[in-house]
C-alpha cells in the first residue's frame, strides 16, 4: 500500500513534466502584404507541421535555387528560431520543396501548396520561386523555437499586377553606405519590389567612381558643409561640417550582385544636363561659365548645368556611360533630364553657336534651348541604344522632341504620364502628389522630423490608382508600373530612411502587386499589424502613425457641439478622457463620435497587447463663437480647407504648422471674411484670431483686421480694426490678434482679415499675393 502511494506520488511530477513537454503549436497566416491574388484554404485537410526535422529541398545542381533554399532557411530561423536543413533528397516527406514548373505566363508568378506531407513552392521561373519564398516567410508566425508551426492546407496562386515595382534612393544629398544600401534592398524584397532606381549624382555630391574622371570622386563627392533647417528658412544656416562619400566600382558590383540575388534590378541614374554641379566642380570646363564651381551646399535647383554646346560635354557623357554600362547590367539606364534651368545656355556663346550649327529653332511650343536639351538627351539615348540599352527620363524629357522609345517617369503629377502614354511612350508613375516619400506622413508636423513639406499618409498611398481613367485600355498597357521616390535632402541617416518608407511601402506594395479589385483599406489595415511585427523582427525603424489615435473634428452648428471621431489601426480599443486626467485601460472606451460642448482637454490612447499608442492630446476652448453657424465670403484654398468653414470655430487652435488641417488658407489675393451667427443678440467686447506666418513659404500675416456687427444680418457697423505692419525680414510664427471694444449687443459678427496683395521683393515672391492662414475665431 505504501509502495503504491509512493509510486503514485512519483507519477504526479512525471505527468507535469510530460504536460509541459507537450509542444505549443502556433499557426501561419496567409493574410500577408502584398495580398496574393488567390488564397484557397482547405479547412478540412490536415495541415503541415513545420518542425526541426523539416527540410528544404531544391533540385540538385540548381545553384540559384540552392541560394534560395539557404535564404529561406535563414528567413525561417529569423522568424521561428528553427534551424532547418537544406537538401537535394528525393524523399519529399516533411519537406518544403522549391521547384520551377511554369504554370502561367507571368515569370514572377508562383504557386504555394501546403498539405500534410509537404509545402511546394512552384515558380514560373526563379523569380516566381523567390516571391513564393517571400510569401511563405511572411505567413510564418514569430516563434521562440520550441513550438510546432502549423501551416493550414492551402493553395495560393499569385503573380504581380505590374512588372515594374520600383523604389528610388537618392544618395547624393545624403550618402548611405554599402551595408545600408543592402538593407534597403532587403526591405524592398520583403515588399516584393523588383527595381531600385539609384540616384547616384546630383549638385550636392557625385557618388560613383568613374575611372576615366577621377576628380568626380576626389572633388565631386565632398562638400564643405550642408544647409541646416528647411530650404525656405531665412536666414540660411549651414552646419560648417565637411560631408563626403562615394562607392568604388568594386562596391557597386557587390551591391548589384546582392540586388540580383534578391531579384532586384538596379537602374542607375546619372542626372543630366542639370543637377550636375558636383561634376562641374570637378571639371569646370564642362560648364558654360567655366566656373569656378563648388559642390553645392544647399538644396534647390542650381543654375549651373552642363554646357550643351561643348564637345567636351558629349565626350564626358559617352565616357561616363561606357563605365556605367560596364557596372550595371540593367536593360534601362536613367538619364535624368529634370529641372534644368536654361539661363546659362541663353547667354553661353558655345551653346548659342551650337544651336545655330544644328539649326535648332524655337517654335510656338518650345524654346530653342528646350530643343537643345532634347538634342543632348537624344544623343545619350542613341549612344546607349548602340550598347543595347534603353533610357528612362524624368517627364521634362517630353519638352522639345523626345526619342520615341524613351520611357517617361511621370513625377510632376500624373498629367505628363498620361500625355506620354497617349504618345506611345512607356511610363513609370511616380507622381509627387502620392509617391514622394520625402513628404510628411502627418498633417501635424510639430512632432515629425523636418521634411520637405506636403502630406502623404499611408491611406493616400494605398488608394493610389496608377492607371488614369483618361487612358484607353491599349494606352494603359504603357504604364509599366509604380515607384516611390526618396529624395534625401532632409534625411541625414539610414534609420530616418526607414522611417520615411515604412510602412508607406506596405501600401505601395499592394498598389504594385495586388489585384486592384481586392483593394480595401480597412482590410489592409488588419493585415498591416503582421507586417509591422516583421519590421520589428528585422529591426527596421518604421513610422507608427497608424498605431496612434487619429481624430477628426466636425463643428456641429445645430447642436453647438464639436463632434470628435477617433480611429486607430485594426480594432484596438481606444480609451479617452475629457477632464484632463491621463487615459488608461480603465477610462471609457470610444464607441461613437464624442460630443463636446464645453472647454475640455481630450486625451486618448489605443491599447494593444504588444504596446500602447502614444497619448493623443488636444485641448478645446469654447467661447461665444464656438460651433455657431459661420459663412465665408471667399472659399478657402482647396488644399487648405480643413473640415470646411467650421474649422474656424471648432474650439481647436491651429499650431505652428499651417498645413496641419486645423488652419484655413486663402490664396490668390482672397481675404478671410467670415460672418458668425451668434443665434441670439449677445453682448460682446472682444474678438481674437490667429494667423500662421511662414514668409519663406509665401505665407504672410494679415494687413488689416476688422470687426463689424449687425443685429439683423443686413446692416453692419464697423466697431474695431487694426492694421498690421508689413515685415521687413522673414518670419515664422503664430500671431494672435485681439481687438477689444466697448461692450455692445450683436447677433451677427463679421470678422475680416485682409491678405497681403503684393509680397515684398526680399521675400523671393515679389509682387504676387501672399497666402493668409487663419484659425480659431473667438468672440467674447
Ligand atoms: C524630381 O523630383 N526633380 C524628379
Ligand atoms: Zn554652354
Amino acid at each position: 500500500m505504501k509502495r503504491l502511494m509512493l509510486s503514485a506520488l512519483y507519477l504526479i511530477p512525471l505527468l507535469f513534466t510530460l504536460l509541459s513537454c507537450q509542444k505549443e503549436s502556433i499557426q501561419a497566416d496567409y493574410q500577408i502584404i502584398p495580398l496574393p491574388q488567390q488564397i484557397q484554404l482547405s479547412a478540412d485537410k490536415t495541415p503541415f507541421t513545420l518542425n526541426s526535422q523539416t527540410q528544404i529541398l531544391y533540385p540538385a545542381e540548381d545553384k540559384r535555387l540552392q541560394d534560395y533554399a539557404q535564404l529561406l532557411a535563414q528567413y525561417i530561423k529569423t522568424k521561428t528560431h528553427k534551424e532547418i536543413a537544406i537538401n537535394t533528397s528525393t524523399d519529399t516527406t516533411n519537406a518544403i520543396i522549391l521547384q520551377i514548373l511554369p504554370k502561367g505566363i507571368n515569370p514572377e508568378g508562383y504557386q504555394l501548396d501546403v498539405n500534410s506531407r509537404h509545402v511546394i513552392i512552384n515558380g514560373n521561373s526563379e523569380a516566381g520561386v523567390f516571391y513564393g519564398i517571400q510569401t511563405l516567410r511572411k505567413s510564418l508566425p514569430i516563434a521562440q523555437g520550441g513550438e510546432n508551426i502549423i501551416l493550414p492546407a492551402v493553395h495560393i496562386s499569385d503573380f504581380p499586377y505590374f512588372p515594374y515595382r520600383g523604389a528610388h534612393l537618392d544618395v547624393s544629398r545624403h550618402f548611405f553606405n554599402v551595408n545600408e544600401v543592402k538593407t534597403y534592398i532587403d526591405m524592398m524584397a520583403l515588399h516584393n519590389m523588383n527595381t531600385m532606381h539609384w540616384h547616384l549624382t546630383d549638385d550636392q555630391g557625385w557618388r560613383i567612381e568613374i575611372k576615366k574622371y577621377p576628380r568626380l570622386t576626389q572633388i565631386g563627392s565632398k562638400r564643405k558643409e550642408t544647409l541646416t533647417g528647411h530650404l525656405n528658412d531665412r536666414p540660411e544656416k549651414y552646419d560648417g561640417k565637411p560631408y563626403k562619400g562615394f562607392y568604388t566600382q568594386e562596391q557597386i558590383k557587390d551591391i548589384v550582385n546582392y540586388a540580383a540575388k534578391n531579384h532586384i534590378t538596379i537602374i542607375p541614374e546619372i542626372d543630366l544636363p542639370g543637377h550636375m554641379q558636383a561634376a562641374l566642380a570637378s571639371y569646370p570646363e564642362l560648364g558654360c561659365t567655366g566656373g569656378p564651381y563648388e559642390v553645392w551646399t544647399k538644396w534647390g535647383i542650381s543654375e549651373n548645368v552642363l554646357c550643351a554646346g561643348s564637345s567636351k560635354t558629349f565626350q564626358f557623357l559617352d565616357d561616363v556611360f561606357d563605365e556605367i554600362t560596364q557596372l550595371f547590367p540593367s536593360q534601362y539606364i536613367h538619364i535624368g533630364g529634370d529641372e534644368c534651368p536654361k539661363t546659362q545656355w541663353e547667354h553661353c556663346p558655345k551653346c548659342q553657336a551650337f544651336i545655330k550649327k544644328q539649326d535648332i529653332k524655337s517654335d510656338s511650343k518650345y524654346t530653342k534651348e528646350q530643343y537643345l536639351q532634347s538634342f543632348i538627351m537624344k544623343h545619350v539615348t542613341e549612344y546607349l541604344k548602340k550598347k543595347g540599352r534603353k533610357t528612362i527620363g524624368w517627364d521634362e524629357i517630353l519638352e522639345g522632341d523626345a526619342d520615341s522609345q524613351v520611357t517617361v517617369m511621370s513625377w510632376r503629377g500624373e498629367a505628363a504620364g498620361v500625355n506620354a502614354a497617349q504618345q506611345g511612350h512607356d511610363v513609370i508613375m511616380t507622381p509627387n502628389t502620392v509617391m514622394y516619400f520625402d513628404f510628411y506622413q502627418a498633417l501635424d508636423t510639430e512632432k515629425e522630423p523636418l521634411a520637405i513639406g506636403g502630406y502623404i499618409p499611408v491611406e493616400k498611398v494605398y488608394n493610389y490608382d496608377p492607371l488614369p481613367d483618361q487612358l484607353t485600355k491599349t494606352q494603359k498597357k504603357h504604364i509599366l508600373g509604380v515607384q516611390s521616390n526618396l529624395w534625401t535632402e532632409y534625411i541625414p541617416d539610414f534609420s530616418h530612411v526607414q522611417y520615411m518608407v515604412l510602412p508607406r511601402w506596405a501600401a505601395l506594395a499592394e498598389v504594385q502587386w495586388s489585384n486592384p479589385e481586392q483593394k480595401d483599406y480597412n482590410e489592409f489595415l488588419n493585415r498591416l499589424g503582421g507586417m509591422l511585427k516583421q519590421y520589428q523582427l528585422e529591426k527596421y525603424n518604421y513610422a507608427k502613425h497608424v498605431l496612434n489615435v487619429d481624430a477628426t473634428y466636425i463643428s456641429n452648428f445645430k447642436t453647438g457641439c464639436t463632434e470628435v471621431a477617433l480611429s486607430t489601426l485594426g480594432n484596438a480599443p481606444i480609451h479617452y478622457t475629457l477632464d484632463g486626467s491621463m487615459p488608461t485601460s480603465q477610462s471609457p472606451v470610444y464607441q461613437q463620435a464624442i460630443q463636446i460642448n464645453k472647454t475640455s482637454t481630450l486625451q486618448a490612447i489605443a491599447i494593444r497587447p504588444e504596446g500602447n499608442s502614444e497619448i493623443y492630446k488636444q485641448p478645446l476652448y469654447f467661447n461665444k463663437a464656438t460651433n455657431k453657424p459661420i459663412t465665408l465670403r471667399y472659399p478657402a484654398d482647396d488644399k487648405y480647407n480643413g473640415q470646411g468653414c467650421g474649422t474656424l470655430v471648432d474650439g481647436i487652435s491651429g499650431n505652428a504648422t499651417f498645413g496641419s488641417g486645423k488652419w484655413l488658407g486663402f490664396s490668390n489675393g482672397k481675404d478671410m471674411i467670415a460672418t458668425i451667427d451668434l443665434k441670439e443678440k449677445t453682448p460682446i467686447t472682444t474678438i481674437s484670431l490667429h494667423t500662421c506666418i511662414a514668409t519663406g513659404d509665401g505665407v504672410f500675416d494679415a494687413r488689416e483686421i476688422s470687426v463689424e456687427v449687425s443685429t439683423d444680418g443686413k446692416n453692419y457697423r464697423k466697431i474695431a480694426s487694426e492694421t498690421c505692419p508689413i515685415p521687413t525680414e522673414h518670419q515664422k510664427v503664430v500671431k494672435q490678434h485681439t481687438l477689444t471694444f466697448p461692450s455692445q449687443p450683436a447677433r451677427y459678427v463679421r470678422i475680416s482679415a485682409i491678405s497681403e496683395k503684393q509680397m515684398p521683393a526680399w521675400s523671393g515672391f515679389p509682387a504676387i499675393p501672399a497666402f493668409i492662414f487663419v484659425d480659431e475665431l473667438s468672440v467674447n
